[in-house]
Order: structure tokens, then C-alpha cells, then sequence
């Protein structure tokens, strides 16, 4: 488990972080959403201890992370892998020394029958066996960032931290990356955290996600309670606007989950009701493949209240806007 406990940071009189707290479960996908300055690789760099911070608290499994106590942080640091927007490959290794560096780092031989048998695993899980000895230059985007999820894993982290690791991606090669983390979250029971400024990213993967902004948490919770029905704050950053509504009679906001976006509900409603309106806006969005919706009808005055019994009644959350 990772807690975070009201930390700060700046930079000279740059406050950077203002107080940020979060905890994140073992095994969850966790993101990390805000727009680009919004601190969230300075957060990121915080909790692995490559970055220190003012005040506040980090653990993680317990442990503080300490800068002062290098010894300490190596081991905290070796828990953790790291991938990032740029893939960070070193141009003149192949891809079987890309992934060994880690076990560099640590003094480890990258030759033996073990080290040879962890690697092509490692490459064999992210679909890389042929290009065991291809250089950077001669990979896709998509490919050398699986070679850095590989490296990443070598030295079998617990905690997986992604910074931007989608951002340089098209959306197709997007899907089958965060596809292969969803499978190394689900397969090895590592944590992740997804820091982005991708709303698919989180959409598709995340099981909890914050908002960052200006350095604070402006909502945490599940994507699908944040995104389907946001708070003020929240719209603001999706910059979502549900369109132009009708400025007579009234606007009812309709969400739909998983059990209820089956049933014909409006069609139903006008039926049994024997009223009439006019659907002004709706969406409907998947996340982690469960579809999840939303829509704005507009009624008469005088139907309100049979409406919203009606739609109490059908289990429909629904709000006046
Ligand atoms: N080493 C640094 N020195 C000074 N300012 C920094 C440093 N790193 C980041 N910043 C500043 O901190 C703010 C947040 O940066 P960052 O954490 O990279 O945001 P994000 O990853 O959300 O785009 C930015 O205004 C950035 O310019
Ligand atoms: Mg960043």
C-alpha cells in the first residue's frame, strides 16, 4: 500500500504540490489525471525518492521514503519500475541489454542460464521473442515501449510507475499497451499507477483515479462515478459541455450504469407516462469494458414530478439541472 499525507514540494517559490493525499491499495491500477504543470511527474518522482519534498509523509508498505537514507531508498527503489513517454532506451544496446540494465545497476550477471531464462520471459509476456537482438532504431513506438515495460519488470518490482507512458502513441497501439499492463496487473499482482493526461488512459484501465490540478486533488474516486456524473471541478477539466439546453420547461440529467443502461427506460417512461420531450444531449462510455451513460431530456413543468418518481421508481439516478 502507498499513502501519501498532505505533502508539499516546491521549487524555490514555486509550490508545486500543495498538499496531496492519497492512498493506493496493493494490486490496484491507480491513475493520476491533470493537465500538463499540474505536478503530477514531480509527484510520481516523489514517491519513488527521486525527488524530495518539503513536508508530508510517503510509505510505502509502511516504510517512509527517505532520501537522507540512500541505502533505505535503493531498496524502496528496487520495489518499483518505471516507464516513460519517451521510452528512455540507451540507442547502442540491443534489446536483450535494454531489459538486462537493471540487473547492471545491482551488480548482477546478465549472462547466466537464470538471467537468460528471466529476460526472454520477460520479452516473451510483452510479444518481443524475435526482436531479442534488434536496436531501438529498429522498433516502433509501440515496441520500444515494451521493451521498457520488460526492463521495468526485470528486477520483479511491486509497484509499476508509469509517467505518461501512452502519451507518444497512436490510439490503436495506446489500447494494446494499456492491454498488456492490465495483464501484468492481473497476472503478477503489481501495483500501477498510470500518471496521464489521457482521460482513455484512465477510462480503460484505472480502477480509482485523482485529479490534479494547481498542485491539489480536486476528486478521487472510481473513473466511472467521476466521469459520468462530475462535479463542477471536474467538468471544468473535461472541459465538457453538455451542449446548448433549452431554457423552458425543465432539464432532467439521466445517469445509466451497467444494470440499467439495457432496459428501454425512456421509451417506457414516455409510454406509460403518456407525455412527450426532447432528448438534448447524451453519451455513452465504456470503462474497463462496462458501459456507463448519460443523458439530458427536457420536460414540461407540469410532468416533473411524475418523472422523477417515475424514474426513482426504475432504480435511475437522476438530477434537475
Ligand atoms: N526540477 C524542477 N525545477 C523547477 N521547476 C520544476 C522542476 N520540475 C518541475 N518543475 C515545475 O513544476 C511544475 C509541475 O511540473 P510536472 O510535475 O512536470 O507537471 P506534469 O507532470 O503534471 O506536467 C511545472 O510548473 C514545472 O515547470
Ligand atoms: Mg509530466
Amino acid at each position: 500500500m502507498i499513502v501519501l499525507t498532505d505533502v508539499k514540494k516546491s521549487f524555490g517559490d514555486l509550490e508545486v504540490l500543495k498538499g496531496i493525499s492519497i492512498t493506493i491499495e496493493d494490486h490496484q491500477i491507480y491513475g493520476i489525471i491533470g493537465q500538463s504543470g499540474a505536478g503530477k511527474s514531480t509527484l510520481l518522482r516523489c514517491i519513488n525518492g527521486l525527488e524530495s519534498f518539503q513536508s508530508g509523509s510517503i510509505t510505502v508498505d509502511g516504510e517512509p521514503v527517505v532520501i537522507s537514507d540512500q541505502k533505505k531508498l535503493h531498496l524502496l527503489q528496487k520495489k518499483m519500475g518505471m516507464i516513460f513517454q519517451n521510452f528512455n532506451l540507451l540507442s547502442r544496446l540491443d534489446v536483450y541489454d535494454n531489459v538486462a540494465l537493471p540487473m547492471k545497476f545491482w551488480g548482477m550477471k546478465t549472462k547466466t542460464p537464470e538471467a537468460k531464462e528471466k529476460i526472454k520471459g520477460l520479452l516473451k509476456l510483452v510479444g518481443l521473442e524475435d526482436k531479442i537482438h534488434a536496436r531501438p532504431a529498429e522498433l516502433s513506438g509501440g515496441q520500444k515501449q515494451r521493451v521498457a515495460i520488460a526492463r521495468a519488470l526485470v528486477l520483479d518490482p511491486e509497484i509499476l510507475l508509469c509517467d505518461e507512458a501512452t502519451s507518444a502513441l497512436d490510439p490503436g497501439i495506446t489500447r494494446e499497451i494499456l492491454a498488456l499492463l492490465q495483464q501484468i496487473n492481473n497476472e503478477m499482482g503489481i501495483t500501477i499507477i498510470v500518471v496521464t493526461h489521457q482521460m482513455e488512459v484512465v477510462k480503460q484501465i484505472c480502477e480509482r483515479v485523482a485529479f490534479i490540478k494547481g498542485g491539489t486533488v480536486i476528486a478521487e474516486g472510481k473513473p466511472e462515478d467521476l466521469f459520468v456524473r462530475p462535479s463542477k471541478e471536474v467538468k471544468a477539466f473535461l472541459q465538457e459541455e453538455s451542449g446548448h439546453l433549452p431554457d423552458t420547461g425543465v432539464n432532467v440529467q439521466l445517469f445509466f450504469n451497467n444494470e440499467s443502461s439495457d432496459d428501454p427506460v425512456i421509451t417506457m417512461m414516455a409510454r406509460e407516462l403518456g407525455i412527450d420531450f426532447s432528448i438534448c444531449w447524451g453519451k455513452l462510455e465504456d470503462f474497463r469494458s462496462n458501459v456507463f451513460g448519460s443523458l439530458v431530456i427536457n420536460i414540461s413543468e407540469k410532468d416533473k414530478e411524475k418523472v422523477l418518481a417515475y424514474l426513482s421508481g426504475k432504480n435511475v439516478i437522476c438530477e434537475v439541472l
